[in-house]
């Protein structure tokens, strides 16, 4: 299978954790590089559903590998949570997960913080998911950050807490938010650090050693490409890197050792959290709504839904190299009788045939559709590309050739076997 990163195409939920899911199959390692807890990745096995947020993916499959990445910014209290809910589950999380010793930590005044921001910022807000990935990766940019390492080691971790607590306890009273109780803090930290040593190493070094002994990488991405904080639609993004070079600086793996880039699209488009969405359109979200689906992960929030938008992909292309695509949620147009995609932008008399960099100019754009005919048939039991009506084929086509990318996965159902390869 070779190096492969695999990104969100759009604003995330795009369903990499099932492509992730299937993928792994092939990889041996596979890598989270960059976000944290704001992640949410959902994989069935059979009828058992299970939603990863800081553990890639691939810890599903035995024999594989999974490493939390130096990129990634790590709350080890929910972290320790979400090894033991995969435990009962019968997932076994030992030997086969890693967690990078410069993987910077969440601490309780990031989660504060973000949520105080947020309340402050009033209609303005970004609508995170109160996670506190902005405020974490806000330190470790600021060099203030607190890293896995530091956690380690029980000396320095209660010397630097307490510096970091005194400081934002002061900005906390200042938002009229309640203190932290260091000690409590403390105790907390040390108990989540003790269960987690095991895991933690210099992955870099892994990786490296892995990569001699040919081991192929799968770099699950989290978030998707319009909610990066360089290239999303700022300031309503996340606070990493989501798109491919993420990859790389978030693993200490190189550029030249890269082997493909896979992006993963839905069908239609969707959207957690406030800013644009220029193909938004209320028809389509209670359609999806209406069959249980487009909830949110982490959050349980309802997602916006749209039509597909080209430009948008196209975009991603752009910046990502997708070489590869793989499209979701295709059944969920299953019963529509045109479907239409958004190939260029329009506010008054110009045209963009890209996304514009102002999100004030973004929000006003009108989306120029072409559409195309619906199947209206159940696509869920297509195994092969050719069991799929033609119209689906058509419109399939239609997404690869307007993104720019090849088409290599389709997906027509939650489960492992409802995948098509092509
Ligand atoms: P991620 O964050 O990109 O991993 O995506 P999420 O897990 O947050 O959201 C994707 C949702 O779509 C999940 O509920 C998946 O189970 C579901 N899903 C993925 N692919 C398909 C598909 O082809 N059809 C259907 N019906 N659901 C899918
Ligand atoms: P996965 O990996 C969809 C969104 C939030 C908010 C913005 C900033 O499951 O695709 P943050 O808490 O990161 O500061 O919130 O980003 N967001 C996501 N939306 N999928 C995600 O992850 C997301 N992670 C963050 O809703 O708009
Ligand atoms: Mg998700």
């Amino acid at each position: 299978m070779a190096n492969t990163i695999l990104v969100g195409a759009q604003w995330g939920d795009e369903g990499k954790g099932k492509i992730i899911d299937v993928l792994t199959e092939q990889a041996e390692v596979v890598v989270r590089t960059q976000g944290g807890n704001n992640a949410g990745h959902t994989v069935f096995i059979g009828k058992q559903k299970y939603v990863l947020h800081l553990i890639p993916s691939g810890i599903l499959r035995k024999g594989k590998v999974c490493v939390i990445g130096n990129g990634v910014v790590v709350d080890p209290v929910s972290l320790v949570e979400e090894i033991r809910g995969l435990n009962k589950l019968g997932i076994r999380v030992d030997g086969n997960l890693m967690i990078s010793e410069t993987a910077h930590l969440v601490l309780p005044y990031h989660r504060e913080l973000d949520e105080q921001r947020e309340i402050l910022k009033g209609k303005h807000k970004i609508g995170t998911t109160k996670r506190g990935i902005g405020p974490a990766y806000g330190d470790k940019a600021a060099r203030v950050g607190l890293r896995m390492i530091d956690l380690m080691d029980a000396g320095r971790f209660e010397e630097k807490l307490q510096r970091r607590i005194k400081e934002n306890n002061e900005v906390l009273k200042a938002f009229g938010a309640k203190p932290l109780q260091f000690k409590k803090v403390l105790q907390t930290y040390r108990a989540a650090g003790k269960e987690l040593k095991p895991f933690v190493a210099n992955t870099v070094v892994y990786l490296h050693e892995a990569m001699k002994r040919q081991k192929d990488i799968l770099f699950e991405g989290a978030q998707g490409t319009f909610l990066d904080i360089d290239h999303g639609t700022y300031p309503f993004v996340t606070s990493s890197n989501t798109t491919a070079g993420g990859a790389c600086t978030g693993s200490g793996v190189p550029p030249h050792r890269m082997d493909r880039v896979m992006g993963v699209m839905k069908a239609y488009t969707t959207r957690v959290g406030e800013g644009p969405l220029p193909t938004e359109n209320s028809e389509i979200a209670d359609l999806l709504h209406g069959m249980g689906r487009e909830f949110g992960a982490t959050t349980g929030r309802a997602r916006r839904c749209g039509w597909f938008d080209a430009v948008a992909t196209r975009h991603a292309t752009m910046v990502n190299g997708l070489d590869d695509l793989a499209v979701t949620n295709v059944d969920g147009l299953d019963t529509l009788d045109v479907i239409r995609a958004c190939v260029s932008y329009r506010v008054g008399q110009r045209t963009f045939d890209y996304v514009p960099n102002d999100v004030e100019l973004l929000a006003q754009c009108e989306p120029v559709y072409v559409d195309f005919p619906g199947w209206k048939k159940s696509t869920s039991k297509a195994r092969r590309w050719k069991d799929l009506p033609s119209a689906a084929r058509g419109y399939l086509q239609g997404l690869a050739e307007l993104t720019g990318a090849r088409l290599k996965i389709v997906s027509v159902g939650p489960a492992r076997e409802q995948t098509i390869i092509l």
